[in-house]
């Protein structure tokens, strides 16, 4: 089978197209063949070796890749809110993410066929590609869990209003509109000339500027600050700004929160898998409540390639890389 891996960390150079042989079956395990995986911007970070702290027990060659989608090569044991019988049965389409590259560090789903845990994994449902499937693999449960941890500060969503940044991300549309969705009224800043991508999410656009000019559109807008943030697009202290005295503020942009001040509640989201809710996410794809933008697919053997074009900036949804 086709594998990307690396050998050191580094530029997008480090990145080298090998053939492996396909794994044999795993007790524990289930082996998933994957035909698409997107590329994030973690795994940028990853391969540069931002992520060494969190994965001690990595060892080169390593895999990148968090999302994957592609077909069950034996059945997976699976909770009843994923499986009514208990099973997914191997050939079933399936998606999910594969923490920190893996359980045993460095096997991340930059390959034709992974190992992973039957617990990382969930139904696609019809009407979905497996392409969009791994555009939300990862993305669309960490909006769905910013969401969770901001009503957790603000209370119900309800009546309330709500920032998100990188709203034209896969992580800040979905936490969009499961806000919209529980009936916050939403401001949101995406990437520039996106406006009507942003609110077709049924959000009310702010101006793509720095943190403190978002801030202060925000107050314009509500004077007294908004009840919470889902930040999902740049790390900067200045966003508190826009909340109000005892509101909430949850980032997702990578490990970034702010100072504590004027009794803001503070959260950052970690996602671990949950194919609960994994689930759900995708079924809300499948009737289109959270979007799962794809910007282009290019065989897994571009990743090199995609990760120039990511880091350049200007993409309309996600590179996903397919086999
Ligand atoms: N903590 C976790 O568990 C977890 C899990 C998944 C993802 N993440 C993180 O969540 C963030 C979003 O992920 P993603 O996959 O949605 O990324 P993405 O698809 O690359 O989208 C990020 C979006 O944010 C926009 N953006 C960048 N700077 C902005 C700013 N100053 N104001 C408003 N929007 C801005 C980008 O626009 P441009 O393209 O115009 O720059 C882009 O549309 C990333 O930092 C990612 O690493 C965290």
């Amino acid at each position: 089978m086709q594998v990307v891996q690396l050998s050191q960390y580094g530029d997008e150079e480090v990145l080298e197209v090998v053939d492996q042989a396909t794994p044999e079956p795993v007790p524990g395990r289930v082996r998933v063949r994957v035909t698409a995986r997107s590329v994030n911007p973690a795994d940028l970070s990853g391969r540069a070796g931002a992520f060494a702290a969190f994965t001690p027990g990595l060892t080169f060659p390593a895999v990148l890749g968090w999302d994957f989608a592609g077909t069950l090569l034996d059945d997976a044991p699976a909770v009843p809110e994923v499986a009514p019988d208990g099973v997914l049965a191997a050939g079933t389409r399936v998606a999910g993410f594969v923490p920190w590259f893996g359980e045993a560090a460095g096997a991340g789903t930059y390959a034709e066929v992974i190992v992973v845990d039957p617990a990382w994994v969930a139904p696609v449902p019809d009407g979905v590609t497996d392409a969009e499937a791994a555009v939300l693999g990862m993305n669309g449960p960490t909006g769905a869990a910013a969401v969770d941890l901001l009503a957790s500060h603000t209370g119900d969503l309800d009546g309330v209003t709500v920032l998100v940044t990188g709203a034209s991300g896969a992580v800040g549309a979905a936490a969009v509109r499961y806000a919209v969705r529980r009936g916050a009224r939403v401001l949101a800043v995406g990437s520039v000339d996106d406006d009507a991508f942003v609110s077709g999410l049924g959000a009310e656009v702010l101006p793509r500027t720095d943190a403190a000019g978002i801030a202060a559109a925000a107050r314009a807008v509500d004077p007294d600050g908004v009840d919470g943030v889902v930040n999902a697009g740049l790390a900067s202290h200045e966003l508190l700004d826009a909340v109000r005295d005892g509101g909430g503020f949850v980032s997702a942009a990578g490990v970034f929160v702010p100072e504590p001040a004027r009794g803001v509640g503070l959260d950052a989201v970690f996602v671990e898998p949950d194919p609960s809710r994994l689930a759900s996410v995708l079924r809300d794809a499948a009737d289109g409540t959270v979007p799962a933008r794809v910007a282009e697919e290019l065989p897994l053997a571009d990743a090199a390639d995609a990760h120039r074009r990511l880091a350049k900036g200007g993409l309309r949804g996600k590179l996903v890389l397919v086999s």
